[in-house]
């Protein structure tokens, strides 16, 4: 039995069943064996899954390109570029690479801060960024973020990797439960913890789908994805909070086809419903909740500028970049292969969507969009 098995066994011996988002939170972060903590190369082709940063690099660029333009907006001072997420640092690299050929002007005032709680992790960026360290700073929490920022704050795939709470529901009692998580005949299981679950004000099945609800009906709640957004969106002084992930609107949750919700493991380029087996061999994630981090933001006192499909947002920055300095032209095959794999609908171009929202920008320095399905 794994280290981390054992961990959690313990746990579950001296209580007898612990919340899912307790499991969840040992398995991925667990210090020294969980498995976001103990090895880098998770991530691409030698990994369990893609992102669109390990399909190569022109997804920095693209990026870069669109913070440059915005930045290049702000009035003078120093401007921030804010990742969280950075795991193996590829994206920063990218996007600093390209940042330090084409736009060495702004870099020159520019400051890129990593928000990274685990000290591992942070090892990993430091030492595969190097080659940008003094354009770098290291915080492990957004209240550490400087106060006068102005930038962007940003993330890739970072809230999906939240731990998430599973909510069931119980067709005899018409009531909603929550799922934890027992050690039985040798393997974690499922079983129902006992208690009313405390539920968020979204949180209304429609009536007419309530009457028809399967047994154990299951939904994901990632209230720590919600409470991440709302607190970079207050340390956001000036400037953009963007997100590029997995997820759905409010009302897709309660969609029919999706009876035990969207949580899912990933191992070796395989997805699987088994997530409660391997822990900290595997992924395991779970569909953002745009709808809730939207509402989050613009209760922050955010604007939303765009929601929609990643294919869409590429699309702009290409658009818009057509007439700027960005070489869309004369790219190489593999920048060819790139593209299409980032926004064709059957690749990544619609599993991921993408929110972006504002502080302090007139409509004139942000070109506003809005959702694109
Ligand atoms: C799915 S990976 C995404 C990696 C990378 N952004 C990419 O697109 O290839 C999620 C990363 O978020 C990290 N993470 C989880 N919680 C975090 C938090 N609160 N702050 C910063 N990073 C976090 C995980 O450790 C992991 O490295």
């Amino acid at each position: 039995m794994g280290m981390l098995t054992e961990i959690i066994r313990a746990e579950i011996t001296a209580r007898g069943v612990i919340p899912f988002a307790e499991f969840m939170e040992l398995a991925l972060y667990c210090p020294e064996y969980g498995y976001y903590e103990k090895k880098s190369g998770t991530v691409g082709r030698g990994g369990d899954f893609y992102t669109s940063v390990s399909v190569g690099p022109l997804f920095g660029t693209l990026l870069a390109w669109q913070f440059a333009r915005w930045l290049e907006r702000l009035p003078g001072g120093p401007v921030y570029l804010v990742e969280a997420g950075a795991h193996d640092g590829k994206l920063a690299g990218d996007i600093l690479d390209w940042l330090a050929a084409q736009r060495p002007e702004l870099l020159a005032h520019l400051r890129f801060v990593i928000v990274e709680p685990s000290s591992a992790r942070r090892n990993w960026q430091m030492a595969s960024l190097r080659r940008h360290g003094d354009r770098l700073a290291w915080v492990a929490d957004l209240s550490e973020l400087p106060a006068d920022g102005a930038g962007v704050i940003f993330s890739n795939e970072l809230l999906d990797a939240f731990p998430v709470r599973r909510i069931g529901w119980c067709k005899p009692t018409q009531q909603w439960f929550e799922w934890g998580v027992v050690w039985e005949a040798g393997a974690f299981r499922w079983a129902k913890l006992s208690g009313t679950p405390e539920l968020p004000e979204w949180f209304q099945v429609p009536p007419a789908l309530q009457m028809v609800l399967p047994a154990n009906y299951t939904v994901e709640l990632n209230g720590a994805a919600e409470l991440w957004w709302s607190r970079a969106a207050r340390s956001l002084r000036r400037g953009w909070l963007l997100t590029i992930d997995y997820g759905l609107d409010e009302e897709d949750f309660w969609s029919p086809h999706r009876p035990q919700g969207t949580l899912r493991a990933y191992q070796g380029h395989r997805e699987h419903a088994e997530v409660l087996s391997h822990p900290g061999e595997q992924d395991l994630t779970a569909h953002v909740n745009f709808s809730c981090l939207q509402r989050a933001g613009v209760a922050a006192g955010l604007r939303t500028e765009f929601y929609g499909f990643q294919e869409q947002f590429l699309l702009n920055i290409l658009r818009e970049s057509a007439g700027g300095r960005f070489p869309a032209s004369g790219w190489d095959a593999r920048q060819k292969r790139e593209w299409q794999t980032l926004i064709h609908p059957e690749h990544l171009g619609r599993r991921f969507r993408v929110l972006l929202q504002s502080r302090g920008m007139t409509g004139a320095e942000v070109e506003g969009r809005h959702l694109s399905k």
